[in-house]
């Protein structure tokens, strides 16, 4: 008799993590779906599509071990910013962990484009401490260096379409946006197809662009006039507070921008391509999709 493989993904009440349930749900290859949360009773929806139900929260390690028995491989999902620093490498090392401790086969895990080189160190450095604490292990993985969300342009250029400027601190440097939607096919791709060795994927766009490039693309496909900007980082943080953006996430932008212009993200990779048998989404078709949203202003 042979038994059904398990599949789990944590943080399954996350926005990437709800997407990575929905394409497990669509198809897991005869595979059963378990989905961990801090919150599992929120998620009734998933559980009447057939996805089982646990509950995890890496802050209580002691709970781990049995909330991941009996999965064969599991996604590891990266616990939000909002926990950075020692605090989410202790997370994911108590996941890792439980998932030795409960004999998980082969462990996937969401990470962050060059996490061990980049220069947008403060995003990158608690990727790069998992990536190494699971290189130390035993167990088989799959490393998804996801590049910059897409969707991040959705909170940027809707004040740059109503005014007309968008202000860059980037420079020439290359983007190679990808949106978090196929960053969840991919995880689902690569929690599913069997791998049992250990990998590393870069999971970027199909092409990367400069942010004079950007605009170009915007005003052509939106039929907007916006104008390309270069800016410092002190400039686009002064020029985010005063169109209202609270102060913190104003130096964050500016930093991330000025991250953007040493190159954090301007690897381009067809790893999606060969693991999920298509191309990512690019910007005009983002662009399109989105249409409604970036013009609501
Ligand atoms: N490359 C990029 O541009 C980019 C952008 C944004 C985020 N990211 C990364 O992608 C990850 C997912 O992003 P997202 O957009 O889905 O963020 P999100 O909606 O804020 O989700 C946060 C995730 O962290 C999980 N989590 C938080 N605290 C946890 C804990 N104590 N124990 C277990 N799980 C915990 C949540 O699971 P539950 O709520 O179900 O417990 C949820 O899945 C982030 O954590 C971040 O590492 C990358």
């Amino acid at each position: 008799m042979t038994t059904q493989l398990s599949l789990l993904l944590t943080g399954v009440g996350g926005q990437l993590g709800r997407r990575v349930a929905d394409h497990l749900l669509r198809d897991s290859a005869g595979a059963s779906v378990i989905g961990t949360s801090r919150t599992p009773q929120r998620l009734g929806d998933l559980a009447r599509r057939g996805l089982q139900l646990r509950h995890a929260d890496f802050d209580e390690p002691g709970g781990l071990a049995a909330a991941f028995e009996g999965a064969d491989r599991l996604l590891l999902i990266s616990t939000g910013a909002a926990n950075a620093g020692p605090r989410r490498v202790a997370q994911h090392r108590a996941a890792l962990h439980a998932c030795a401790q409960a004999g998980v086969r082969h462990v996937a895990y969401t990470s962050f484009l060059d996490a061990d080189t980049s220069p947008l160190t403060a995003l990158a450095a608690d990727h790069a401490a998992t990536e190494a604490l699971l290189a130390q292990g035993s167990t088989g993985f799959t490393v998804l260096r996801h590049a910059f969300y897409m969707e991040m342009l959705l909170s940027t250029l809707p004040a740059a379409i109503a005014s007309g400027r968008l202000l860059s601190a980037s420079g020439q440097a290359d983007v190679a946006y990808v949106t978090r939607s196929d960053c969840a096919i991919a995880d689902a791709a690569a929690l599913r197809d069997g791998f049992d060795g250990r990998r590393r994927l870069d999971i970027t766009g199909p092409s990367a662009l400069t942010s004079a490039q950007l605009v170009e693309r915007v005003n052509t496909v939106l039929g907007t006039a916006i104008v390309h900007v270069d800016a410092t980082r002190a400039d686009l943080e002064a020029h985010f507070t005063a169109g209202g953006m609270p102060p913190a996430m104003a130096r964050l932008l500016s930093a991330i921008d000025e991250g953007l212009g040493q190159g954090a993200m301007a690897r381009r990779s067809d790893d999606f391509e060969a693991l999920c048998g298509r191309r990512a989404c690019d910007v005009d078709e983002f662009l399109r999709l989105h249409r409604d949203a970036l013009m609501a202003r």
